[in-house]
């Protein structure tokens, strides 16, 4: 059997590499790791095949940067001859970046079996990018793993036959359980002078925050303002740099550049609080245990929200401030783990594909 994975943004490698290991464990199964390039920087693709003991690709796509129509469709061009060589019993896809949508719709058309890892997840939000190429990726797939039943719901209200959703819990957090350990050795504390336990976690990536001007300031001010209580460590993703203001520096507020997988969760697991708009850092916070805001008016991961530390506070700072307030205050959300984020979800990804 030849299953055939793709990755080619940051937040698909930590949900790919529990997948590859837990199928290198079965017979008769042979993979292929193809990396789109979508993300292609060290710091934001090369570091984290080390840190998730990931082997490397065997084909490697350089597809880079662009607008959407021109990173999907460049990826649509290069993926076809690999599929058509390759031949793959199945395709595997995971999350909702241009990667996703680009190889499901070159597989569908060939008439190649498709699995969508992290299938379901609804935000309900038709501006975000993602929202589309969640819809439009699930219903392409043949296979679609779900982290939480909500997604399960989702795909059945849309009318994907049963039979084929398969709730499997949150191969994320398979990797954040793995290399917790590791992760507990990291020197980024040090590196960055913070105490465990005395400061704030932000990230900020999603274009309605930091394409608009006027909406990124809002946030930045919001986060300079926190920190004037707690310092507040700000690792800054490519997107974001480039549209920060010139000589940006608001005293609180520590710029650094983006992160490895073990120091990045080393960071989150010691945060007294994080401020974010990503989506699977609002699941890598419940699974830890840490208050979390996100600033966003919605999420597609509402488990976060009703069994986790998420809290969905919006993007003014009139909300966001008072929030972390409460939180540093020590009245933050505690949480339980939702249902199946166990550190096997990928055992069961491998099951369900070889049967
Ligand atoms: C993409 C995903 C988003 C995900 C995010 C995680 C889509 C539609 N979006 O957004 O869902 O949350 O990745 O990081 O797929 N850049 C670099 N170096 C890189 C990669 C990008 O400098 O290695 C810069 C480029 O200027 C590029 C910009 O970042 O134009 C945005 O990159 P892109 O992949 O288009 O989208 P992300 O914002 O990273």
């Amino acid at each position: 059997m030849k299953i055939l994975h793709i990755v080619g943004a940051r937040p698909n490698f930590m949900k790919m590499a529990p997948i590859i290991a837990a199928l290198k464990q079965r017979d008769g199964v042979r993979q292929v790791l193809v990396h789109t390039g979508q993300h292609y920087d060290a710091k934001m693709s090369d570091v984290f095949f080390q840190d998730l003991g990931m082997p490397d690709p065997d084909v490697h796509l350089g597809v880079g940067s662009g607008s959407h129509a021109q990173q999907t469709a460049k990826i649509m061009l290069e993926i076809e001859p690999v599929l058509l060589g390759e031949k793959p019993d199945v395709v595997v896809v995971a999350g909702d970046v241009n990667s996703t949508i680009g190889v499901a719709l070159v597989a569908a058309k060939l008439g190649l079996r498709i699995a969508h890892v992290e299938a379901g997840l609804r935000s309900r939000d038709w501006t975000m990018p993602e929202e589309i190429n969640r819809v439009l990726t699930d219903r392409l797939s043949d296979l679609l793993f779900t982290p939480s039943r909500d997604g399960d719901e989702n795909l059945v209200r849309e009318g994907i036959e049963k039979g084929r959703i398969h709730f499997v819990g949150n191969v994320m957090i398979d990797s954040l359980r793995a290399a917790l350990p590791r992760a507990r050795q990291s020197r980024i504390h040090e590196r960055l002078e913070l105490s465990k336990g005395g400061y704030a976690l932000a990230t900020l990536h999603r274009p309605a925050n930091v394409d608009d001007p006027a909406a990124l300031e809002r946030l930045l001010s919001a986060l300079s303002e926190v920190g004037q209580e707690i310092p507040v460590v700000f690792p800054i993703h490519p997107r974001t740099r480039s549209r920060l203001p010139e000589g940006f520096n608001a005293r609180g507020v520590k710029l650094v550049e983006p992160l490895g997988y073990l120091d990045f969760l080393a960071l989150t697991a010691d945060a007294r609080l994080v401020m974010t708009d990503s989506g699977g850092i609002q699941e890598e916070t419940t699974a830890l245990g840490v208050p979390c805001l996100t600033l966003r008016e919605n999420t597609e991961r509402p488990i976060t929200v009703e069994v986790g530390t998420n809290q969905l506070v919006g993007t003014d700072p009139a909300r966001v401030i008072p929030a972390a307030r409460e939180v540093l205050a020590g009245r933050g959300k505690k949480g339980r783990i939702p249902e199946l984020w166990d550190g096997h979800a990928a055992e069961r990804v491998a099951e369900v594909l070889v049967r």
